[in-house]
């Protein structure tokens, strides 16, 4: 396997898009990463999209938007792993660059989620249909069953939860292609309306429009894009496992991420302290709290207190979703997992402005479908 760089970024505005359409969306983002990269070669096209035809009623999604780039013949695959799409997306790319198979390959994110009539059920599908959906249960239902087992097992609290959702948009009011760019207080999160309790309007990741692409290519051209410090990726993992949550042992543990981050920093050489950036999938305040713990960042129960102490913070020890997060910045759920390589990318090249993390020079992204069944982590440094 060869290295792999990051060489282009782009992003559209995250949020309720009404005039902008499902293909728009993605052509935007595609081509502002190759603006970003001062380059115009292309060799193929995977895309992280997890419902099309529900939320929008398009499949096919890859040619469809290969044809509408202008990239046709290019080989384009649409990727599916629920809400880890795009992390699925940003491994394929990266797989198929290492292997020498080609030289430049863009990951694309995209989905268009505030068009549907039903979202929560279209969103469901991601679950066990016949052991969980069916009986009634949808994904803040789940999320809350995981929060209520933390809560119960290590005696988390219900304003350590809501600490992550005001952090999560401190940092995303810093970040101009947010969906909620603002401040919000603890009381807040609490007063917010029950989704599903313990979960408050406040602690859920919204439902979003929009899309994100990052172009990897191989070393040598990478050497050619000039503009921007380099930026490798030296891990790119993915793990599956148990989809229902009545078939695990432990509610409190996502094994998946525990397992893609284990051999990730195998991969990259590195322990979990070594990183200085991270984005994580916060779909749910407590989705980050067993996130960090599965990430070895802290032993289990303990996540929440490093919260508490601001040390996930800008300024903490280990920033957390400087985005903002998906809580902040929006969950267009395909678009997800690119969209965290993205902030990643603009940290590692140290282009963040006002929410730049100092020094930041070894970036990971986490990923994940459902409740944890799928998950990928990408770990990526900079040469800046
Ligand atoms: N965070 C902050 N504000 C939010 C929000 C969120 N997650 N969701 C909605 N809002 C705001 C809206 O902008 C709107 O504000 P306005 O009245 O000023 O316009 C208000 O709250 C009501 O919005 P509405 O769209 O009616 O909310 P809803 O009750 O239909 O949906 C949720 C709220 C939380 C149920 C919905 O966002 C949701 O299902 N989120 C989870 C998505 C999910 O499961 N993703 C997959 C994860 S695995």
């Amino acid at each position: 396997m060869r290295d792999v760089y990051v060489i282009g970024i782009g992003m559209t505005h995250f949020g309720e898009l009404w005039d902008t359409s499902f293909r728009d969306l993605f052509v935007e983002a595609a081509l502002e990463a190759f603006g970003d990269a001062n380059m115009d070669r292309l060799d193929s096209m995977y895309i992280g999209c997890m419902s099309g035809g529900l939320f929008v009623g398009q499949e096919h999604v890859g040619a469809l938007l290969a044809d509408y780039l202008g990239r046709v013949p290019i080989p384009t695959t649409r990727v599916e792993t629920a809400c880890a799409s795009g992390g699925a997306a940003v491994r394929q790319a990266y797989l198929e660059v290492a292997s020498g198979m080609s030289e430049v390959v863009l990951a694309g994110g995209v989905e268009k989620m505030t068009d549907s009539a039903d979202v929560t059920a279209a969103l469901a599908t991601a679950a066990d249909q016949e052991y969980e959906v069916y009986q009634g249960v949808t994904f803040p239902g789940l999320y809350a069953l995981m929060a209520r087992a933390h809560m119960h097992t290590y005696h988390t609290t219900r304003e350590q939860l809501a600490l992550v959702a005001v952090k999560n948009h401190h940092h995303g009011a810093m970040n101009s292609k947010t969906q909620f760019p603002f401040e919000i207080t603890v009381e807040q999160v609490l007063a917010s309306s029950m989704v599903a309790d313990p979960l408050r309007l406040l602690d859920c990741s919204p439902v979003s429009d929009g899309a994100a692409a990052v172009i990897l290519a191989s070393e040598e051209v990478a050497k050619q894009a000039k503009g921007h410090p380099l930026v490798r990726v030296v891990a790119s993992t993915q793990a599956t496992g148990a989809m229902a949550l009545h078939t695990r042992t432990d509610l409190t543990r996502l094994d998946t991420v525990e397992h893609s981050a284990q051999v990730a920093y195998q991969q990259a050489g590195i322990t979990p302290d070594q990183v200085d950036v991270t984005e994580v999938h916060d779909c749910f305040t407590i989705a980050e709290i067993c996130v960090m713990e599965a990430l070895g960042y802290a032993e289990p129960g303990r996540a929440a207190a490093l919260v508490e102490a601001g040390e996930t913070r800008l300024g903490g020890s280990m920033p957390i979703n400087t985005s903002g997060g998906l809580k902040s910045k929006g969950h267009p759920v395909g678009a997800s997992g690119v969209a965290q390589v993205v902030e990643l990318t603009i940290q590692l090249r140290r282009e963040g402005g006002t929410r730049q993390v100092e020094g930041a020079r070894i970036g990971l992204a986490q990923n994940m479908g459902g409740t944890g069944a799928s998950s990928t982590v990408h770990i990526l440094e900079g040469q800046a």
